[in-house]
C-alpha cells in the first residue's frame, strides 16, 4: 500500500513527469452513453427474481404520540403481502432519517415520519394499501412555527465552534462606518432528480442493497448498525446515482425499511419515494436568519465583522447548518463574532444540502458587502480587494493557495465590469431595468481518507477499483483520466469499477472532497506500479517515460503488456488528511459576475448573463469541473429567485413539496453561463493537487444575483428568494 497522508507538501513524481495530457482534458463522461441509452441501471431498476414492491406510511400529524396502527384494511387488499409496523429495529443516530419509532417511544417528531411499510405484488397496490393504514394519534404541543420558538444560544450540536475574537460591540461603537443588517433564507430541498430508492435482497444472512446514495461505505455501516448485524454482511451498490446534492449523504429510511421488509417477506423488495414524500423522509436545508455586522474605517478596511445566525433542527437531528463556514475566512478584521444559534422544531430533519454553510452564509455576507460598498461610495470589487486577508483571519495559518484577487481581476475583465458602476435603477432597456452585481465565492477544501486499487492487467490495460460514487459529477471519468495520465494509457484503456462497498474504501461524494481524495489514492497506487515497472526496466522511476501503452527508459521501449507478462501488477494507494492539512488553511475561491433585467411593470427578474472565475487547484477534467460549477451557478439563480420550501405552521406540512410548486430553475431560466479557472496545483491539499469544485459554484452565486437586482432596481431585498412581489 502506497500511503501518503499529507505530512508535507507533496508532488507525486509520476504525475509531475507525466505528459499525456489526459488529466485535465475536457473529456466526455465515459458513462454518458449508458445513461442516455437507458442502459445505466439505477437503484430502482433491475427486477430480481421474486421482486415485491413497497410503500412507506408516514404519520398523519406532526406532533404528539402514536396510539396505535390499524393495518387490517391494508392487509385485506388483494396483492398485499405484508404490512410491517412493529419491527423494533430502526436507523442509528447517524442516519439522516428516523425510519420507525422504537417500541419504547411513540413520540412523533414530524409529519410524515415513517411508521409502517407495506409490501405488495406491485407498486400501485403497495401505494394504495399504504393509504389504507390508519395511524391513531394523540395531539401534542407543536412547534411548527420556526419564528415562534425560543432560541438556544449555546446549542450542543454542530461541528463549527463559535468564534468570538476581540470586542465586536466596542469596535462597532467606535468605527467610522458601520453596517447592521438581517438577512433570511428559507428551507431548501436537495431535490435530486432521482428520488431516494432502494432494492434490497438477502442471501442467507447477507444483505445486498442497491441504493441511491452518495457515500456507500458509510451507508453499509449505518444499515448494519440499524439491523444489528456485522457490516461485512452488508453490501451496498450504487453504480449510478441520479443526483444527490447532500440529500443522499446519509442512509434514507427507505433503505433500512426495504431491508427489513425483504427479510420479513423472504423476497427481494424495492421501494422508491414518491416526490412529495422526499420532503419528509429526506433532510432539507434549514431556514436561516443571519445578522451581519461590519465595522470599517473610512477607507473601507474592515475592523470587525459579525455573522450571527439562527437555524432550525428537530429533536432527533444533530446537524446544525454551519452558516459562517465559508464567510469566516473571507475577509480581514480582528474583531470577529461568528456563531450559529438553534431553535428546535417539529419538522423533518434539516441536514447538509449542497455547500452547507456557504450556500446561504455567502448570501448574507456578500449582500452586506455590497451594501457597505454603496455606503462607502466604493466599487464593490475594490472593497473586497482592500479586505483580502494575507493569512487565515481566524487561525492565522498560511493559505495553501489562494488566488482570490486574480478571480476578481480576471472576472471583472472578462465580464466587462465598468470603471464606475451605474447608479441603482438608472439603466433601462425598454420596460426592463438592467443591473450588474458580483460576489465572492469560497468553499473550504478537505481531503478525507480514501483508498483505491489499480491493476495493470496482463493485456496492458488498467482497472481502477474503489467504492466511490458518481452522482452525475464525472467520477468515472476523472478516475480513468488519473490512471491514464500516470500509466500512459488512453482513457479507453482504463476500466473504472466503483459504486460497490466491497471495493476499497474511498471518500464517497460529499463535501467537495470526493474528486481530490479519490484521485489522489489512484495517483499513489499508480506510483507503486511505476516503481514495479522501473524495476522490470532496470531503470529509476524518474527515468521512465510512458505513452500510448508503451514504457521507455534508456533507449529501450516495451509495451506495457510485454512488461506485465501474464500476471496483473496490482497496487493499493491510500491518502488522507495529515499535518499539512492542519498547517495550512485550504479553500477553493471564486468570483461571480451577473447581469439581470427586472421588468419594471411585472417585477419579473431574468438573469441575462453570468460569469465566474474560480481557483480550484488542479483541474481534473475541464468539462466536468465546468459542469459542476455551472450547476452551482444555476442553483444560485434558482435559490435567489424562486426556491422556497414553505411550512404550513398549523400542521407542520410542507405546502409545496414537489416540482410543480417548489420551483427549481429550468432551462428557460438559465442564460449562458461562463466559467473560467485559475489553475494552480495545490501541493498542500492532496497528492493530486486538486481542491474542491462541487460546492464552489453555488457559494456566492445567489448573492451576486441579488446584488445585480439591487443595482437594477434600487430595491434591496434581504429575504430570499427575491420574488417579484418584493420588487413592486
Ligand atoms: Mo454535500 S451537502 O456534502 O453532498
Amino acid at each position: 500500500m502506497n500511503e501518503h497522508v499529507m505530512d508535507a507538501a507533496f508532488r507525486p513524481g509520476g504525475l509531475d513527469r507525466a505528459k499525456q495530457g489526459v488529466l485535465g482534458l475536457g473529456l466526455d463522461r465515459i458513462e454518458g452513453p449508458a445513461k442516455v441509452t437507458g442502459v445505466a441501471d439505477y437503484a430502482y431498476e433491475g427486477t430480481p427474481e421474486g421482486i415485491a414492491y413497497a410503500a412507506i406510511v408516514g404519520t398523519p400529524v406532526g406532533s404528539g404520540r402514536i396510539l396505535g396502527i390499524d393495518v387490517s384494511a391494508a392487509e385485506a387488499l388483494p396483492g398485499v403481502i405484508a404490512v410491517i409496523h412493529d419491527d423494533p429495529r430502526m436507523p442509528a443516530g447517524e442516519s439522516n432519517s428516523r425510519a420507525m419509532p422504537k417500541f419504547d417511544t411513540d413520540v412523533i417528531l414530524h409529519l410524515g415520519q415513517p411508521v409502517a411499510i407495506v409490501v405488495a405484488e406491485d407498486q400501485a397496490i403497495a401505494r394504495d394499501a399504504a393509504a389504507l393504514v390508519v395511524v391513531r394519534t394523540e395531539a401534542g404541543e407543536d412547534r411548527f412555527d420556526v419564528e415562534a420558538q425560543p432560541v438556544d444560544t449555546k446549542p450542543e450540536i454542530g461541528f463549527l465552534p463559535p468564534v468570538d475574537n476581540g470586542n465586536l460591540d466596542a469596535v462597532m461603537a467606535d468605527a467610522a462606518v458601520t453596517l447592521d443588517r438581517t438577512y433570511t433564507t428559507p428551507v431548501h430541498f436537495p431535490a435530486a432528480l432521482e428520488p431516494h430508492a432502494t432494492t434490497a435482497w438477502w442471501d442467507g444472512d447477507r444483505l445486498t442493497v442497491r441504493t441511491s446514495n452518495q457515500v456507500i461505505g458509510g451507508a453499509r455501516k449505518t444499515i448494519a448498525k440499524a439491523l444489528k448485524i456485522d457490516a461485512d454482511k452488508v453490501r451496498a451498490l450504487a453504480p449510478y446515482v441520479g443526483g444527490g446534492f447532500g440529500g443522499k449523504t446519509g442512509v434514507g429510511a427507505e433503505a433500512i425499511l426495504a431491508a427489513i421488509a425483504a427479510e420479513v417477506v423472504g423476497r427481494p423488495v424495492k421501494v422508491a419515494l414518491p416526490r412529495r414524500q422526499t420532503a419528509y423522509m429526506v433532510h432539507h436545508r434549514s431556514h436561516t436568519t443571519q445578522r451581519i455586522r461590519i465595522a470599517a474605517d473610512e477607507h473601507g478596511v474592515i475592523l470587525g465583522m459579525g455573522h450571527e445566525s439562527v437555524v432550525a433542527q428537530n429533536d432527533d437531528g444533530e446537524f446544525l447548518e454551519p452558516v459562517p463556514f465559508g464567510t469566516l475566512p473571507l475577509y480581514r478584521g480582528d474583531a470577529r463574532r461568528f456563531k450559529t444559534d438553534l431553535v428546535r422544531v417539529d419538522l423533518p430533519a434539516s441536514g447538509a444540502v449542497r455547500a452547507p454553510g456557504e450556500a446561504v452564509g455567502t448570501f448574507g455576507v456578500e449582500c452586506a458587502m455590497d451594501e457597505l460598498a454603496e455606503q462607502l461610495g466604493m466599487d464593490p470589487i475594490e472593497l473586497r480587494r482592500r479586505n483580502e486577508p494575507e493569512t487565515d483571519p481566524v487561525s492565522g495559518k498560511p493559505f495553501s493557495t489562494r488566488r482570490m484577487l486574480d478571480c476578481y481581476t480576471q472576472g471583472a475583465k472578462r465580464f466587462g465590469w465598468p470603471a464606475s458602476v451605474p447608479a441603482p435603477g438608472s439603466a433601462r432597456d425598454g420596460e426592463w431595468l438592467v443591473g450588474i452585481g458580483m460576489a465572492a465565492s469560497l468553499r473550504g477544501n478537505f481531503t478525507v481518507e480514501a483508498q483505491a486499487r489499480v491493476r495493470l492487467e496482463a493485456d496492458g490495460r488498467a482497472t481502477v477499483e474503489c467504492d466511490m460514487t458518481d452522482i452525475g459529477t464525472g467520477t468515472y471519468t476523472i478516475l480513468a483520466q488519473t490512471a491514464g495520465e500516470m500509466l500512459g494509457l488512453p482513457v479507453a484503456d482504463v476500466t473504472v469499477r466503483l459504486g460497490d462497498s466491497d471495493l476499497p474504501a474511498s471518500a464517497g461524494s460529499g463535501g467537495s472532497f470526493g474528486a481530490g481524495s479519490a484521485c489522489s489514492a489512484v495517483v499513489l497506487a499508480c506510483e507503486d506500479i511505476l516503481g514495479e515497472l522501473a524495476l522490470r526496466m532496470n531503470a529509476a522511476p524518474e527515468d521512465l517515460s510512458l505513452q500510448d501503452g508503451c514504457v521507455s527508459a534508456g533507449g529501450r521501449s516495451v509495451t506495457l503488456a510485454d512488461l506485465v507478462r501474464g500476471e496483473a501488477i496490482v497496487a493499493m494507494g491510500k491518502t488522507g488528511p495529515g499535518a499539512e492539512s492542519k498547517r495550512t488553511s485550504q479553500a477553493s475561491h471564486g468570483a461571480h459576475f451577473v447581469e439581470v433585467a427586472v421588468n419594471a411593470v411585472t417585477g419579473e427578474t431574468r438573469v441575462r448573463r453570468m460569469l465566474g472565475v474560480f481557483d480550484v487547484g488542479r483541474v481534473l477534467n475541464r468539462k466536468t469541473a465546468t459542469s459542476q460549477i455551472t450547476g452551482g451557478m444555476a442553483w444560485g439563480i434558482a435559490y435567489a429567485l424562486s426556491e422556497e420550501g414553505i411550512v404550513d405552521t398549523r400542521t407542520g406540512a410542507f405546502v409545496n413539496p414537489d416540482f410543480g410548486e417548489y420551483h427549481v430553475a429550468v432551462n428557460a431560466d438559465i442564460p449562458q453561463l461562463e466559467v473560467h479557472f485559475i489553475e494552480e496545483v495545490d501541493t498542500s491539499a492532496n497528492p493530486v493537487g486538486a481542491k474542491g469544485v462541487g460546492e464552489l459554484g453555488i457559494s456566492g452565486a445567489g448573492a451576486a444575483v441579488a446584488n445585480a437586482i439591487y443595482n437594477a432596481t434600487g430595491i434591496r431585498v434581504r429575504d430570499f428568494p427575491v420574488t417579484l412581489d418584493k420588487l413592486l
